[in-house]
């Protein structure tokens, strides 16, 4: 299957989710899923949220990479099936703030999953609780805390929060934080992402080095694979 052979060896699996609405889940969602298909991957992204903020900024859009369904938790599993029989090279899925049980099944069919926070206290303290939820999934995938709408001017205060965020919730943070740029919000009045309407921008390199984090995640995960698969 094409799935088992693409470029990078085998189907990765994104969840982008959090308890706390307007985090920045879906901008990461597209942001993610526009970068991958740049550079060729077959993309499908999985819309959890009723409010289908993913479904309706790709009803914007041309073309059909990344292709975005909207699906029912209760279908997850054949939705991500779906996906695989089709040859997607990346699935990320997208979730509502306000569902934990929907969150809980998203990092269960999962490699890894990234909770965007607001550098707010009323965002941050959600976070060990999102922990426990991602704990309660039996695979338990690496999660990572990505910091959004950082102030532009507010990389040392970024760099601050990725030191304590460990610490307070049990989650590492990502390395790459994403800033508060007009281009996230602008972008998807036209079923763009950052990339497409500021290709050199500041945003659309921020989901350049969030897109190759989760590469590196992803050959982190396949040489752990392939590890167990050596000793079987
Ligand atoms: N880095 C950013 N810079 C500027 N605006 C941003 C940024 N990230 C998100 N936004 C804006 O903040 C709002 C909330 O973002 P988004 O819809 O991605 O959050 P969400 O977590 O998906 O929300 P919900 O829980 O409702 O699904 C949107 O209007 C979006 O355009
Ligand atoms: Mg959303």
């Amino acid at each position: 299957m094409r799935a088992e052979t693409n470029s990078q060896g085998h189907m990765f699996t994104i969840s982008i989710i959090g308890q706390k609405g307007g985090s920045g889940k879906t901008t990461i969602a597209i942001g993610l899923a526009v970068a991958a298909a740049k550079v060729g991957e077959t993309v499908v992204l999985i819309d959890l949220d009723p409010q289908a903020n993913a479904t309706n900024w790709s009803d914007r859009r041309e073309g059909e990479n990344p292709v975005v369904i909207s699906a029912q938790v209760s279908r997850l599993r054949q939705t991500v099936e779906t996906a695989k029989s089709n040859g997607a090279d990346i699935i990320i899925i997208d979730t509502a703030g306000k569902n934990d049980s929907a969150a809980i099944e998203a990092a269960k069919v999962s490699d890894l999953v990234l909770v965007p926070s607001r550098p707010q206290m009323f965002d941050m303290e959600t976070l060990p609780t999102v922990r426990s939820l991602i704990r309660a999934a039996e695979n338990d995938p690496p999660a990572f805390v990505v910091y959004n709408t950082i102030h532009p001017q507010g990389s040392r205060i970024a760099e601050e929060l990725k030191e304590i965020t460990a610490s307070f919730c049990g989650m590492e943070p990502c390395p790459v934080h994403l800033s508060e740029r007009s281009s996230y919000a602008h972008a998807p009045s036209s079923g763009k992402a950052p990339q497409e309407i500021d290709p050199e921008g500041k945003a659309a390199a921020e989901l350049e080095r969030l897109y190759l984090f989760t590469c590196e995640q992803r050959k982190k995960g396949k040489s752990k694979h392939d590890e167990k698969t050596r000793r079987a």
